[in-house]
């Protein structure tokens, strides 16, 4: 797949504080890549980076072919790109912010307007066009930002946190335009701190101290804490040995979590498997050999949340009873 962004080595110290610790990273076009982490993994420092804004002390940065730190004047253009604390002109309204900002593009009126009626429209501010942006929610700042942002109708968009404490509501439009943008073919790059709005991403990058700790699709990610997933059985079948289990095919199960005698001939075990629907009917015809029937087979969910902890510090996530 065509790459829009390639970041290879890439370092930035501020002191003795190393911000960005040797990242390096791919975002495909046209998929929507969230770059995940806590406060201070980052992120903000990445960004900065990747638009030519801020020096590396060292790596390379390429955006849509163009070397970013030879040439950092070169990626402005090509980029919508929303600082995590967007800046508006609060004497001007909601049309003038977006007619300052498709000027400074150079667009001409005719397109400008077309644009601005466009945007408003996505972005659900065309009633509050002759508000000043100073009396706007911040939620309706944040919508506004996000129109000026797209205002040159760029292929490649750099959201820092743009959900950053809006609500819930708000959030799921935002990610609701981030696909339909997505759709359009535009290559998205976003970073946040909330694992369930991540979700929506097509690829995750999990950052933390300033270094990628896992890259995949959200199934992936869930699927790298214990290298499988995850599968919760009951059990029937009298003197459940544990051996029976231990002894199925190792191609489909890779690890045995759990095991507990739950009475009544019933035994819970907990599988990490390599593949819930193709190994189950493995393992179900394996114990039905020795007297033992599967009363309940389920996928034991793992969040983002859970991948993230694990991902970063090493701690599992808890399995609850
Ligand atoms: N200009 C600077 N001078 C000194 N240290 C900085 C500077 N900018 C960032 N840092 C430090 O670099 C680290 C990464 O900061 P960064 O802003 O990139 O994190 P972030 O992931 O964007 O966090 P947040 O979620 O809070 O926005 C932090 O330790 C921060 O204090
Ligand atoms: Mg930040």
């Amino acid at each position: 797949m065509d790459r829009m962004i390639i970041i290879r080595n890439l370092v930035k110290r501020f002191g003795t504080i190393v911000a960005v610790n040797n990242l390096n990273m791919d975002v495909y076009c046209g998929e929507i890549y969230a770059l995940l982490g806590p406060n201070g993994a980052g992120k903000t420092t990445t960004v900065r980076m990747i638009m030519g804004l801020l020096k590396p002390t060292s790596g390379t940065i390429i955006v849509d072919n163009v070397d970013v730190v030879k040439n950092p004047g070169l990626v402005k253009k090509k980029v919508g790109y929303m600082p995590q604390f967007f800046s508006l002109y609060s004497d001007l309204t909601v049309f003038e912010n977006l007619d300052f900002y498709g000027r400074i593009y150079g667009l001409p009126r005719e397109i400008r307007m077309k644009r601005i009626r466009e945007l408003m429209k996505i972005a659900e501010i065309t009633e509050y066009k002759d508000v000043l942006a100073g009396n706007l929610s911040g939620g309706l700042k944040r919508r506004l930002g996000l129109a000026a942002t797209l205002i040159h109708d760029p292929k490649l968009i750099i959201l820092d946190e743009p959900t950053a404490g809006i609500d819930p509501p708000l959030r799921r439009t935002f990610w609701k335009l981030f696909l339909r943008l997505r759709d359009e073919e535009k290559t998205i790059l976003v970073t946040t701190h909330y694992m369930d709005e991540a979700e929506n991403a097509d690829r995750i990058g999990l950052i933390s101290q300033g270094r990628l700790k896992a890259v995949g699709t959200p199934r992936e990610i869930k699927k790298m804490v214990y290298g499988g997933h995850l599968m919760r059985l009951i059990l029937a079948g009298k003197n459940i040995d544990i051996n029976t289990i231990n002894n199925i095919d190792h191609r489909a199960i890779i690890d045995v979590l759990k095991v507990k005698n739950l009475g009544d001939s019933k035994t819970e075990v907990i599988l990490v498997v390599k593949d819930f629907g193709s190994t189950l009917p493995i393992i179900s015809s394996e114990l039905q050999k020795h007297g033992v029937n599967i009363v309940l087979a389920e996928p034991v969910p793992i969040t983002l949340e859970d991948a993230f902890i694990a991902l970063t510090t090493g701690e599992m996530p808890c399995l609850k009873n």
